[in-house]
């Protein structure tokens, strides 16, 4: 079933995610939660270190990271992994050996893929979070003709590239590739969680749960799954019918 929560605030909508997590978290023994990068989720992120502070214990949880950029060292300003560290890890007591994002660093991408693959196929995902780009994608899986099912490396998109470069000094400097979970992961995900936050999403949330499935709207993949709750602010829920206020 796909559900869709519109609230009044960004911060309403992090406090329900971050609540839909304590649930998970709660009931499962070793909890497997796939994680998400971008603005949409930090009222998530900012939620779910309160509620830890106030007692829910993540240190059983285990975090699998949708993607990362190809040729960013971890510690670089804009790389997933410095994402993850200033918005979740290094304030919650997660250890570091529960923690997975791919390494964009790797040497060896095709190994690095295959390793990524392996971990997933040893922690299957209990809660996955996902955003969406302007442009549909999920994770990095961008438009195409058609989607990867397995961790992959993927060229991004010139509009990807183009909306990217306002973090970076640089057009130059965005990356122009990226690790990226592929779909079967996303889809075998007990339960789903998609935000999309703002007038610049509109239109795309509306084509990914209304119409058809599509490889050249990657999210629209979420109508394909049992469990499926989608997000929102009164902005994004602006095209959907009845969603007006
Ligand atoms: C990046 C990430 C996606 C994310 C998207 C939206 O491209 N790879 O996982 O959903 O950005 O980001 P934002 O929330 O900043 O709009």
């Amino acid at each position: 079933m796909l559900k869709i929560r519109v609230f009044e605030s960004e911060y309403d909508a992090g406090l329900y995610v971050a609540a839909l997590v304590e649930r998970v978290v709660q009931q499962t023994e070793r909890p497997v939660l796939g994680l998400a990068t971008g603005r949409t989720v930090l009222p998530f992120y900012e939620a779910l270190v309160r509620l830890e502070h106030c007692g829910l214990d993540l240190s059983r949880s285990i975090t699998i990271n949708l993607d990362e950029y190809i040729g960013l060292e971890a510690d670089h300003p804009q790389s997933y992994h410095r994402f993850m560290h200033e918005h979740l890890f290094r304030h919650v007591d997660i250890p570091a050996s529960h923690i997975h994002i791919p390494n964009g660093a790797a040497s060896n991408l095709v190994v690095e893929c295959a390793r990524y693959d392996d971990i997933l196929s040893r922690y299957p995902i209990d809660f996955q979070l996902l955003g969406i780009g302007v442009n549909g994608h999920v994770g990095f899986n961008e438009p195409n003709d058609l989607l990867q099912s397995k961790t992959h490396v993927v060229n991004l998109t010139p509009d990807t590239i183009a909306h990217n470069a306002k973090f970076f000094p640089s057009l130059e400097e965005v990356p122009k590739s990226a690790i990226t979970m592929g779909v079967q992961a996303i889809l075998q995900a007990k339960q789903i969680v998609l935000m999309a936050f703002g007038e610049e999403k509109a239109d795309i949330v509306a084509r990914a749960i209304q119409g058809e499935v599509r490889t050249d709207i990657p999210a629209s993949i979420v109508q394909l799954h049992r469990d499926v709750t989608i997000v929102l602010d009164e902005a994004s829920a602006r095209v959907l019918p009845g969603k007006k206020r």
